[in-house]
């Protein structure tokens, strides 16, 4: 499976914040937001991902990620020009999908939790059509929306409704068969111009090939849509990782215990790192891995 992070648009909602800079490089805490969706590819096992933003703040991306050897995987990068929708992340990554599934996270996304790594990776291996998963908010207006059949089947995806028929929000993490490809190249813009995703979803949902899986109330979606959610969404990691001493979405420590890089060279990124807590925390890894084999 392939993997794209979308991480375009304007950040309207966040200006004047993100007049100069992309949303997605905006900090959450102690890292830039693209780390927390990266994160989450390397832990489904994904490693070709491909980065989709504006000719803007492309090559910013690219500076901060680079061609992905750090972390053990191959980063590509395309760019889209105008905000046309999130299905248009599989226009323009069609070549980059080529005859393989894909999965899609958006670059404003964070997801947290224990065995969600294993969670993925079972979806990953079973994909058959769609996975979609669901999260319960208290304001689900503000997203796309599960609604359910009287035998409490999906049954369709309502984006943004005025009057929800769940609670379940439709998170921005998206796995597809290769169809999704031509799904997407048929679409026609919305009311407000846009290749909607939630007409991707419901377009397996009516021929019965999307699940939805409920990620449930011990797993943390957070968004970062308002200046007071990207703020809620710092203090949660300030939280926990004060709390436990273990960071998230650190993609070199993550890259390390998926295999995709060896003690050698997480002990060269940490010395690349520099003296941040970020640095310092790879460093200790690094240090206590060494340890271990000799
Ligand atoms: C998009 C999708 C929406 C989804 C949300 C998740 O909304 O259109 O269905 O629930 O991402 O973050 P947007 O954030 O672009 O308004």
């Amino acid at each position: 499976m392939k993997g794209i992070i979308l991480a375009g648009g304007s950040g309207s909602r966040l200006h004047p914040v993100t007049r100069a800079l992309s949303k997605q490089l905006m900090p959450i805490y102690d890292k830039p937001m693209i780390y927390y969706p990266l994160a989450v590819q390397m832990l489904a096992g994904i490693r070709e991902i491909l980065v989709i933003s504006t000719p803007h703040d492309l090559p910013l991306f690219k500076r901060l990620l680079g061609s992905g050897v750090d972390f053990g995987v191959q980063l590509d990068y395309a760019e889209q020009a105008h905000p046309n929708g999130l299905a248009e992340a599989f226009i323009i990554g069609r070549e980059f999908v080529g005859a393989d599934s894909v999965c899609l996270v958006l670059g404003d996304n964070v997801f947290h939790g224990h065995g969600l790594a294993k969670l993925l990776q079972k979806e990953v291996d079973h994909l058959n059509g769609a996975t979609l998963f669901g999260y319960q908010v208290k304001d689900p207006q503000r997203y796309g929306v599960a609604v359910f059949d009287s035998a409490g089947a999906l049954s369709a995806v309502e984006e943004k409704p005025a009057q929800p028929k769940s609670s379940l929000a439709i998170t921005g993490l998206y796995m597809y068969d290769n169809e999704v490809v031509d799904v997407a190249a048929r679409m026609q813009p919305s009311a407000r111009g846009e290749l909607e995703i939630t007409e991707v979803n419901n377009h397996y949902i009516r021929r019965n090939k999307a699940k939805l899986i409920d990620l449930g109330r011990g797993m943390a979606w957070l968004d970062t849509g308002t200046h007071d959610s990207l703020m809620e969404a710092a203090q949660f990691v300030q939280v926990l990782e004060n709390r436990t001493g273990v960071q998230i979405a650190c993609l070199e420590e993550i890259a390390w215990r998926m295999g995709y890089i060896d003690d050698v060279q997480l002990l060269a990124s940490a010395d690349k790192l520099g003296k941040s807590t970020y640095g310092e925390y790879v460093k200790a890894l690094a240090l206590a891995a060494a340890k271990e084999t000799t």
